[in-house]
């Protein structure tokens, strides 16, 4: 009895999907096959899948993961309808059964869908905690942080066993970012000037890995609901670490109340903030939780990967590199430290930023987004609940609107002036419209600072032996692309010695 009405349900399901699929007009794409989709034909780096169907299929398709509906796009015109024509019915967010328990149902900003809850985070976002004058006021942290690095890249260059092999990147980069989060967010740098790491910073940095673990564990059955019975999630493991994630949150949280308590003084970190504005915006303490964590996810790793893509292209363009140290020669010189304030002088190196962002999205296929209602994307249909990509790798490389799109050329951007914060859909890293990132500024900032004092402070060349051909340029899959291989580079410090030493700020 009960296998009767397994099979009359699962066949219930799959008629229901046939004739969906037949009622709408679809976008093309390759054909499902039943209960898996396409599922068992996607590559493992999506962004690079998706962008080869549209060269078959054209830049909207349709791809079945599981019984669900996810449409890409790849293309700027067909992202501006779906970021800004068609905004805030295609607002809604995907949750599988980890990032819902995550963000307990959508109580963050990230994963909740558009609603009264979304609008009122959003606000507390834009008007309180990304404001200019807040990112201004913790500018020494992220000064403070390169700087750190400058330090340890300048006493491990030297190194013997580094002379010719030279150091890899990525370490120094993620220190960097990890420090800057932990301190913009919870006020905490839990690593002490001799890269020793407190109880606190272990603790923080086991959730963060055991989070990864726990998302990486979901089975097949994320991408078919009606499986998902059969398959249940470790609810015990997702209870258990939010119980351990919010406990150090709360810790974090007291320590800052009693301190905020002792000295009436304005303080800046994240934390304090929401804190504050607790009662003013009715904010629960799970939503508080929410929202830390939801920085910390967010801006940890997306500025360190970009930067280190921007490096290797540094380095297999010495051409552009020297460029760069040319500009900074005539504007900075080499008796002095650069500083964010210098930016605005430094015309060539934004364009290198912006080249890295058009080339190496840190967020290829963006977060998708759900569609709340049914809407019509480049005449086809998308029903309620399809979730929408934009492929914003591929529209930066679309050789329809970028002239020789596979060279990396910032000279590009001084023949013309694109917009990257949502409002020119060519160049999508940060995404548009409602669901624009938030820490837009505050990562293109900290890029551009970790890339400027790479290239002010030293000279950087191939490992010996090695050609700028062996420089891997393949990107790893995940919602975030690091480089597949650490880039591996030399060092060679071109400022007086006295100006790689960090004075440590304590803020
Ligand atoms: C290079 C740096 C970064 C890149 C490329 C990046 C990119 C993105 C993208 C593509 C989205 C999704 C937009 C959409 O769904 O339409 C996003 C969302 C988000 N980002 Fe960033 N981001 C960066 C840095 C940061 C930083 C530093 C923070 C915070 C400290 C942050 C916080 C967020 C949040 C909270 C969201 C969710 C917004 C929402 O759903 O309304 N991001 N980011």
């Amino acid at each position: 009895m009960s296998w009767f009405l397994i099979t009359a349900a699962i066949a219930a399901v799959v008629s229901y999907k046939l004739i969906q699929r037949l009622r709408f007009k679809l976008p093309p794409g390759p054909l499902p096959k039943p209960i898996i989709g396409n599922l068992c034909d996607i590559k493992h780096v999506r962004f690079i899948c998706y962008y080869e169907w549209a060269q078959t299929y054209g830049p909207i398709i349709s791809v079945w993961i599981g019984s669900i509906l996810n449409v890409v796009v790849s293309s700027a015109e067909l992202a501006k309808e779906v970021l800004k024509d068609h905004d805030q019915k295609l607002a809604d967010r995907h949750r599988n059964r980890s990032t819902e328990a995550f963000s307990r149902n959508g109580q963050d900003l990230i994963w909740a869908d558009y609603g009264p809850h979304y609008v009122k985070v959003r606000k507390v976002c834009m008007l309180e905690l990304f404001t200019p004058k807040r990112l201004e006021s913790l500018r020494p942290i992220r000064e403070d942080e390169v700087n750190a690095m400058v330090e340890s890249v300048f006493r491990d260059c030297k190194l013997p066993e580094n002379i010719n092999k030279g150091i890899q990147l990525r370490k120094y980069l993620g220190a960097v970012a990890f420090n800057n989060i932990t301190r913009l967010v919870f006020g905490k740098r839990f690593v002490d000037a001799d890269g020793v790491m407190d109880e606190q910073g272990l603790e923080f940095h086991a959730i963060v890995s055991n989070g990864l673990k726990l998302g990486a564990s979901l089975s097949i059955a994320e991408h078919i609901p009606w499986l998902r019975w059969m398959c249940p999630a470790d609810e015990k493991a997702f209870a258990e670490h939010g119980a351990r994630r919010d406990l150090l949150t709360r810790a974090i949280m007291e320590e800052h109340t009693l301190v905020r308590q002792k000295s009436s003084g304005p303080k800046q970190h994240f934390v304090d903030a929401l804190l504050t504005l607790k009662d003013q915006y009715d904010l629960s303490e799970d939503i508080i939780i929410g929202l830390l964590w939801d920085m910390i996810t967010a801006g940890m790793d997306t500025a360190a990967i970009t930067t280190e893509w921007a490096m290797a292209e540094m380095i297999k363009n010495p051409r552009v590199q020297q460029k760069v140290q040319e500009e900074f020669d005539r504007v900075i010189s080499h008796d002095r430290v650069l500083t964010e304030a210098d930016f605005a002088s430094l015309p060539y190196l934004k364009c290198v930023v912006k080249e890295t962002f058009r080339l190496h999205p840190p967020t290829p296929l963006m977060v998708p987004h759900r569609a709340r209602a049914d809407v019509k994307i480049g005449g086809f249909n998308i029903p309620k609940g399809s979730n929408v990509h934009v492929n914003v790798w591929a529209v930066g490389r679309d050789p329809a609107v970028w002239k020789t799109p596979l060279e990396f050329r910032p000279e590009r951007f001084l023949e013309e002036d694109v917009d990257m914060k949502g409002h020119d859909f060519r160049l999508l890293p940060f995404g548009a419209g409602r669901r624009f990132c938030p820490g837009a500024q505050l990562g293109i900032s900290l890029v551009t600072s970790m890339l400027s004092h790479l290239l002010h402070h030293f000279v950087w060349t191939l490992p010996q032996g090695t050609k700028p051909e062996d420089i891997d340029m393949s990107g790893n899959p995940g919602i975030v692309t690091f480089m597949r291989t650490p880039v591996q580079a030399v060092a060679t410090p071109r400022l007086a010695s006295d100006l790689y030493k960090r004075v440590p700020f304590d803020m």
